[in-house]
């Protein structure tokens, strides 16, 4: 199931010369799991350019390819053929998401309320992650759900005959429930109304309407947004639908350029969805010198390039409210911490312990291994710094099937004293298959560290 054959793939980070040069980030993982979706189940062709050829995406095309869509490449782009809203055919087999919290979930969404049974499968990881959060809203809807642990991978989904409009209220910051309602809604008659308390990040209503969904979003004054969706309508393909480079994995070139000495690093046209960037807002904070570039838009976003270079930092207090807009840059935030003159104490992180990995606690233990100075609690974690590096580092990291923990203690390993090892740099190829290849490009040295 998924990336991994078994053999654990150990890589060691270690600090030489300072990162220079200009590149380019995949796209966005959360937008190239839309495109496949709406553009397999929209009418007509979408021909998508730039998107994110991760694992995770590659398995939400293949759960799309099962269920009617054609997807082929041609040359650097991916041409998806839809079925037609409401039209999705029965898959044969199951369908495996390996480790993409994303796919699964968005998939479970958009098929659940169909009658027919679908089955969904994962690797360890997904299959200890919660999934009742969209399992709820589907049995609303009049799903029956099939599991053999409760409310975990494997399990199957069979729709209702006709599926029944909610209106829910998402009752944690999840884009990903979001979403799943709002794709069960598109084969429900009627309206579907979604309450958000929190906003998250808004590619699937931004694509839905770019794809011609009857969507309306409403904000009131305390920050509440109600989405209303009305089901059973036409959704056409769009004919050329660009995905912008993706700002969570920029995240690791960014950190590591800040944080290695006389770096001076652009990455090259990077989202910047304001629900997307409390990372780069979070680093100004701390004194990072970042230059938004070339500021334009792209297929209904704006995406800029950021000129990045080695930065003195010095701890803050990320308040609670901002986790929603960095949510996965908590890990290398905590990397950049560990460079701060001074403590950086973050809140508001219970959503970290439901990721690919419980990332609260693996990114305490590998700044434990690594003689870093922080403390965690239940949903917050603080760290104090050492801006020179000296006298952290050493220490083997833990992965724990986490992409992000993976790239997260690499980027360490290249500015602290000692060097640093991660036990599994196979996930990586989940979301970032070039980041190896870009650190050592930019000059920063990555080495086996197999026995
Ligand atoms: C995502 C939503 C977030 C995020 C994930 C991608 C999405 O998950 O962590 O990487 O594409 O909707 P949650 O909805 O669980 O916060």
């Amino acid at each position: 199931m998924g990336v991994h054959s078994g053999a654990l793939k150990p890589l060691r980070a270690k600090a030489g010369r300072a990162l220079a040069g200009r590149v380019r980030v995949p796209g966005d993982k959360s937008i190239s799991h839309r495109a496949f979706l709406f553009g397999g189940l929209a009418s007509g062709r979408t021909r998508v350019t730039g998107l994110l050829e991760g694992e995770d995406v590659l398995a939400t095309g293949r759960a799309m390819r099962a269920m009617g869509a054609r997807i082929e490449r041609d040359g650097e782009a991916f041409l998806v053929d839809g079925v037609g809203n409401g039209c999705l055919l029965e898959p044969a087999g199951v369908l495996d998401f390996g480790n993409a919290g994303t796919g699964s979930r968005l998939t479970m969404g958009l098929a659940g309320t169909y009658d027919f049974t679908t089955t969904y499968l994962g690797d360890a990881s997904l299959s200890a992650r919660p999934m009742g959060r969209v399992l709820d809203p589907l049995r609303l809807m009049g799903t029956q759900v099939l599991a053999r642990s409760r409310d975990r991978l494997p399990l199957s989904l069979r729709g209702p005959r006709v599926a029944a409009p909610i209106s829910y209220r998402v009752p944690m910051a999840s884009a990903q429930v979001k979403s799943a309602v709002l794709l069960a809604a598109l084969n429900a008659p009627g309206i579907t109304t979604v309450i958000e308390p929190v906003m998250t990040r808004d590619h699937t209503e931004k694509m839905l309407e770019g794809f011609g969904a009857a969507i309306e979003v409403e904000q009131d004054a305390h920050g509440v947004r109600t989405i209303r969706l009305e089901g059973q309508g036409e959704l056409k393909g769009v004919a050329d639908f660009a995905v912008p480079g993706d700002p969570s994995s920029a995240a690791f070139l960014v950190v590591a350029a800040l944080v290695t000495p006389d770096s001076d690093v652009t990455i090259e046209n990077v989202l910047m969805n304001p629900t997307r960037t409390g990372l780069l807002e979070t680093l100004a904070e701390m004194g990072a010198s970042i230059e938004v570039l070339n500021e334009r838009s792209s297929g209904g976003e704006s995406v800029a390039d950021l000129r990045v270079r080695h930065s003195a930092l010095k701890g803050v207090d990320v308040p609670a409210d901002r986790a929603p807009s960095m949510i996965d840059e908590y890990p290398i935030l905590a990397v950049a911490a560990a460079f701060a003159e001074g403590t950086t104490r973050m809140q508001g992180l219970d959503e970290l312990r439901v990721k690919e990995s419980d990332r609260l606690s693996a990114v305490a233990a590998g700044l434990s291994a690594n003689g870093v100075e922080h403390r965690e609690g239940e949903d917050w974690l603080s760290v104090t710094g050492r801006p020179d590096g000296r006298g952290i580092g050493g220490g083997t990291v833990a992965t724990h099937l986490d992409h992000r923990i993976a790239m997260s203690f690499l980027v360490l390993g290249l500015a602290c004293e000692a060097p640093v090892t991660v036990d599994d740099a196979t996930m990586i190829s989940t979301s970032f298959p070039e980041f190896t290849g870009l650190i050592e490009r930019l000059g920063g040295t990555l080495e086996s560290a197999e026995a």
